[in-house]
């Protein structure tokens, strides 16, 4: 578990020892106690990790949704397919692009084409959408859920470089019970299978989820460096009204600070996002998260017409500024905080495009 943290991840010796040397029972114990004194020192190496390892650059990614068909009946989500309340949308090829132009325009270096599970966007047409992307010199991210390993290489060939798909739960019951007619070791056996066709490779999960324990966190975090991930996405879990969980009570800022805090000292190397999630359960929540070790944001690109029926949780941030707004907003946060927006192309520091 936690004991050898230091040694697979080769911390230089400005990391203290206790840091390095966390044992499983600490690590349960910081997970529990997420405003305690000991949560508080984690954060707080874990911020000179992140500024070690990876500088005060935060780099942005402009986030498209170009999707919300989803065949899938996840229980939290917004998007499943069972929730008759929202209205359904699917940009075009034209859009797609032409959105992805907008945030090149905006100074976005990496576009994220994210939907739900939705077989309209058939392999060779997302091909074709992510080679007319590439012409406009941006890197290209897919979060499309589980599809064929063709199709996987298919997006490779195209020029896709980075795929974000969350483990979301690494316990296998709970995974079941949220995941109807999906499996985590499916899950697994498609990430390895991403990571095997050289895709800069993201996991992530949900803090807060109804029936998820410190064990299971720790679990999660364990995961995530099997995987050697190099993008970890952790937010909260936000009911959605219109879903089966709409009921329960929701992951917290500091539950889920945490959780990003731990994810960098096991993964000093990792792009961790502050995520949009955290951002609408509290007004600072993006900006805890960059001073917990997280150094990526992802600012919203989709046009405004389609913002709010992209509802996989209620309270979603950004739902009526403009792309460009957005833009500026978080220039200025990631400024205020004493942090540099990144000019570069962002990629894991480990990571090389192939042949
Ligand atoms: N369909 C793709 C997938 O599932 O990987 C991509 C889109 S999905 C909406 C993106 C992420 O939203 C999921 O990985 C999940 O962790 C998160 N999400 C869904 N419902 C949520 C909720 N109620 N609260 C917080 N995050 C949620
Ligand atoms: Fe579909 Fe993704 Fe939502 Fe699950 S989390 S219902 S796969 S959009
Ligand atoms: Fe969208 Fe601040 S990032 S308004």
């Amino acid at each position: 578990m936690g004991q050898d943290v230091a040694n697979k991840n080769g911390f230089n010796q400005s990391v203290p020892q206790w840091i390095q040397s966390l044992s499983r029972v600490k690590l349960l114990e910081v997970i529990s106690s997420p405003d305690g004194p000991l949560a508080r020192q984690v954060i707080e190496q874990a911020d000179l990790i992140r500024s070690e390892t990876m500088g005060a650059e935060v780099h942005l990614r402009g986030l498209v949704e170009f999707s919300n068909y989803c065949r899938n009946n996840c229980l939290y989500c917004g998007l499943r397919r069972d929730n008759r309340q929202i209205s359904r949308y699917r940009m075009s090829p034209a859009e797609i692009i032409q959105a992805a132009e907008h945030g090149a325009q905006l100074g976005y270096k990496t576009v994220v084409l994210q939907s739900g599970e939705d077989p309209a966007f058939s392999g060779e047409i997302m091909a074709e959408i992510i080679r007319e992307i590439k012409k406009l010199g941006l890197v290209v991210t897919l979060s499309m859920g589980e599809r064929e390993p063709q199709e996987y290489q298919l997006w490779r060939d195209a020029g896709a470089e980075r795929y974000l798909m969350r483990h979301e739960t690494a316990d296998e019951a709970l995974y079941d019970r949220l995941h109807p007619g999906q499996t985590l070791a499916k899950r697994i056996f498609l990430l390895k299978t991403l990571k095997s066709l050289n895709y800069q490779v993201g996991t992530g999960f949900m803090v807060g989820l109804p029936g998820q324990t410190a064990e299971t966190l720790l679990a999660d975090l364990d995961l995530a460096r099997q995987l050697e991930a190099e993008m970890v996405g952790i937010g909260p879990f936000i009911p959605h009204p219109s879903t089966p969980l709409g009921k329960d009570p929701g992951g917290t800022l500091e539950q889920t600070c945490i959780m990003v805090a731990l994810i960098r000292i096991f993964l000093p190397y990792a792009l961790i996002p502050a995520t949009t999630a955290l951002g609408s359960i509290s007004t600072l929540g993006r900006e805890s998260a960059l001073r917990a070790g997280a150094n990526v944001v992802m600012p919203n690109l989709t046009p405004r017409i389609h913002r709010a029926d992209y509802q996989i949780y209620p309270g979603k941030i950004c739902l009526g500024e403009e792309a460009a707004e957005c833009r500026g907003c978080i220039t200025r946060r990631i400024t205020d905080i004493g942090r540099t927006v990144s000019d570069g192309p962002g990629h894991h520091p480990k990571w090389s495009p192939g042949s």
